[in-house]
């Protein structure tokens, strides 16, 4: 056993331990959230790369929940990573449907549940444990690392992009090590190598007034509520297709090689609808499950909202009607230009009875990069390492904007290796991280650093065409493995 594996293997418990502690504070960066308590994550964040052998971290304040800076320049001559991830987390309400408390981390049955124990705080943490792993076991690092971690990534990370962009110095690499996604099914490690986009909009009706009795007036006016579901109807068709006019204009369509890709992978219809509880699954006609959530854009509701949603009966007609509506972008559509489409046509359908205001809540690009760039190919070669099978290639129906931010500004290549899970209930009651992605992660990272360290010694050609032997190199890699649950 190498030495760094055995040194990963003796501090399991001490890394879980540690990780507890972060997950005990409650890091909401969202309105309802504290901010003296996201504050308070950051300076563990701080601390914590300052004891794994940073030798220079800083907090730096923002006009929201502040950032923090780390880094270990200790092997002059070898290549740079850049290390991004968050440490804010999303709320937790329901809170009456979590089995433990959320910010009382707990392991049941091999997972750590809390929120944030996957998305990112346990995440994130793999990579300064495995360089601590290097700086303990060997005194050194075979890669020079910075770390970027920010406690606004789920409020549209307001502050990062000025951040990097001001901190382009600073921030210089050879490339953007992620791990906030997840793998494509358990014991099917996987390299994510595109992120769906995002328009997030709000939209407000009014109607008349006041609120009014629904016998004295009902019939007669037009009732707000009615009026925004008809239009909210009226933006996807019965075939699952979005109808805002233009609003597929710029995608970027499937290749055939990518669609062959996709149905390698071993996904099943029946095991995803169980997962998710549906009792069939629904969307754009002609394309697959994984098509759908990977490379297609979609069209949803996330709230809505009007009149009397209290116990019992009330007879009214509210004044006002409200809807949280996104839409899911894929290259090369622009969260701006959609938001565009969405709102004149929005503005286009509603009656003439109502006032419709719509607005931009947030929004980022989606994300596509090659699949054949060395450190791509270096993360392959580490999670083959570290989980004892070749990597698949997936893409990801989540958003990480400033993934393409890093990418533009700093001109280099952004690694996702995710080591979640699609059950961990990420932003929902009961997020759990399975603790053996945890320590697999760690390891996956530490030889990742070795990879990239000795690719510079002895630069290996990046592989022709890639994205050709995609299918056939996935179907290779998942045949001894089950299909996965989701
Ligand atoms: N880690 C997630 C994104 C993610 C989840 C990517 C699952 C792939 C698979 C991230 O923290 C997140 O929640 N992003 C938001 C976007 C943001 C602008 C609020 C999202 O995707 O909704
Ligand atoms: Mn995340
Ligand atoms: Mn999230």
């Amino acid at each position: 056993m190498s030495s760094i594996k055995s040194y990963l293997k003796k501090n399991r418990q001490r890394h879980l331990d540690e990780i507890k502690e972060v997950l005990r504070i409650p890091s909401i960066s969202t309105d309802s959230g504290d901010p003296k308590e996201v504050r308070r994550a950051a300076d563990w964040v701080a601390k914590r790369l300052e004891t794994a052998g940073c030798t220079r971290v800083a907090i730096h304040p923002t006009g929201g929940h502040p950032i923090v800076y780390g880094e270990w320049l200790g092997a002059p001559g070898k290549p740079t990573i850049l290390v991004y991830g968050h440490y804010d987390v999303q709320p937790v309400d329901p809170l009456e449907l979590w089995k433990t408390a959320p910010f009382e981390p707990t392991v049941r049955d091999g997972k750590l549940y809390a929120r944030g124990a996957s998305d990112d705080k346990g995440q994130l943490m793999i990579h300064p444990l495995a360089m601590e792993a290097h700086l303990q076991v060997n005194g050194t690092c075979p890669v020079n690392v910075k770390f970027v971690i920010e406690g606004e990534e789920e409020i549209g990370s307001t502050h990062l992009e000025k951040f990097i962009k001001e901190n382009k110095k600073r921030l210089k690499c050879d490339a953007v090590i992620v791990s906030d996604t997840a793998m494509f099914a358990k014991n099917i490690p996987s390299i994510c190598y595109g992120l769906r986009g995002l328009t997030y909009l709000q939209v407000d009706v009014k109607g008349t007034s006041t609120d009014l009795h629904s016998g004295s007036f009902g019939g007669a006016v037009v009732n707000p509520a009615i009026a925004l579901v008809e239009m909210l109807a009226r933006m996807k068709d019965a075939r699952g297709r979005v109808t805002i006019p233009g609003f597929y204009d710029n995608v970027q369509r499937l290749t055939v090689a990518e669609r062959r890709a996709f149905a390698s992978l071993p996904h099943s219809d029946r095991k995803f609808s169980r997962q998710v509880g549906a009792p069939e699954l629904f969307g754009e006609s002609g394309y697959s499950t994984l098509e759908r959530l990977w490379a297609r854009p979609s069209f949803d509701i996330n709230g809505i909202w009007a009149g009397f949603t209290g116990d019992g009966a009330k007879t009214v007609i509210p004044a006002e009607a409200h809807a949280k509506i996104s839409m899911r972008l894929v290259p090369n559509q622009t969260p701006k230009e959609i938001a565009r489409k969405a709102t004149a046509y929005l503005r286009k359908i509603a009656p003439k009875s109502i006032k419709v205001a719509v607005r931009d809540l947030h929004g980022g690009d989606a994300w596509l990069a090659p699949t054949d760039h060395p450190a791509l190919v270096s993360a392959g070669a580490a999670m083959r390492r570290a989980f004892g099978k070749q990597p698949v290639f997936i893409r990801e129906g989540g958003s990480i904007p400033i993934i393409s931010v890093f990418e533009h500004q700093l001109k280099v290549p952004a690694v996702l290796m995710g080591v979640g899970l699609n059950d961990d209930q990420i932003h929902a009651p009961n997020e759990k991280f399975d603790l053996i992605n945890f320590y697999r992660g760690i390891e996956a990272s530490a030889y990742l650093m070795e990879e990239l360290g000795q690719a510079a010694a002895a630069p290996q050609p990046a592989r022709k065409k890639a994205s050709k032997s995609r299918a056939k190199s996935n179907r290779k890699k998942v045949r001894r493995s089950g299909s996965r649950g989701r």
